[in-house]
């Protein structure tokens, strides 16, 4: 493995991209080659096995491609498939769960409603986390298909829509103090949900935990790309469905103007 190796980023469509944006931002140097299953989504309403299958598959295909490390940008991919990955692989397989942990360590006793898909809610992996900050907090399980698909849909300018959803998972969430995004299709969403949830709601998410987690990774093993040149042609997108390509680069662009 050589620092100018690609990283693998993946997800079963476009909600990876919020963290391949991400990854733009904090590591510019980094060659990211993105690949969204938009073809075979939602993950979220599929048998674990069958996410497991698919998530095999796409690192095979990265691992041809000479990658130094994969993100699962994935929380429902990540809560399937991670522990086989890691098993077959002989680089880092870095994957997300809900960050429950940031929301429970900032307030003790509090409301926490977690937002993710019905795979991802309903794996052990999300009982063991769960089990963990249970005492002293309230945990709410909100499954958002619906927010996955208006991403998929390109319907993130369809105001009524996207409200109408927003407020419905809201209501789920009852009195949370707290909600954490733990499918990475939502972060689309966050500045909306902020409006609507109002000031005393805070929302959480894992993508700048996740990233810097990858930095660490890298440095302690000497991988971090020190070439500085061609950044802007660093980030190569591919997907199942090729006619998802023009909406996966503006929705990149769309999350780096929220950085601004
Ligand atoms: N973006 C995915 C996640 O973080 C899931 C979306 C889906 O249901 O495919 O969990």
């Amino acid at each position: 493995m050589k620092p100018c190796d690609p990283i693998g980023v993946f997800d079963s469509g476009l909600g990876g991209l919020t963290v391949a944006a991400q990854i733009r931002k904090e590591l510019p140097n980094e060659t990211v080659l993105y690949f969204g299953d938009s073809a075979r989504n939602p993950y979220g309403e599929k048998p674990r096995e069958v996410v497991e299958t698919y998530s095999m598959e796409i690192v095979e295909a990265f691992a041809r491609q000479h990658v130094k490390a994969v993100v699962i940008a994935c929380n429902t991919a990540t809560s399937a498939a991670a522990p086989l990955l890691r098993e077959h692989f002989d680089f880092d397989i870095i994957g997300m769960e809900p960050a429950l942990k940031v929301a429970a360590d900032l307030k003790t006793p509090s409301i926490i409603a977690v937002w993710a898909t019905n795979l991802t809610l309903h794996q052990e992996k999300f009982e063991r986390l769960k089990n963990r900050f249970q005492s002293g907090h309230e945990i709410i399980r909100v499954p958002c298909p619906g927010l996955v698909r208006l991403v998929e849909e390109d319907r993130l300018d369809d105001l009524e829509a996207v409200d109408a959803a927003l407020r419905d998972y809201l209501a789920q969430s009852r009195n949370a103090e707290f909600i954490v995004l733990g499918c990475t299709h939502f972060l689309f969403f966050k500045q909306r949900l902020q409006q609507l949830a109002g000031p005393n709601v805070k929302i959480v998410d894992g993508n700048e935990g996740t990233v810097r987690h990858l930095k660490h990774l890298l440095e302690e093993k000497h991988l971090l790309n020190p070439d500085s040149s061609h950044r802007e042609d660093r980030l190569q997108i591919d997907n199942s469905d090729p006619s998802q390509i023009d909406l996966s680069w503006k929705l990149v662009h769309r999350m780096e103007e929220t950085y601004e």
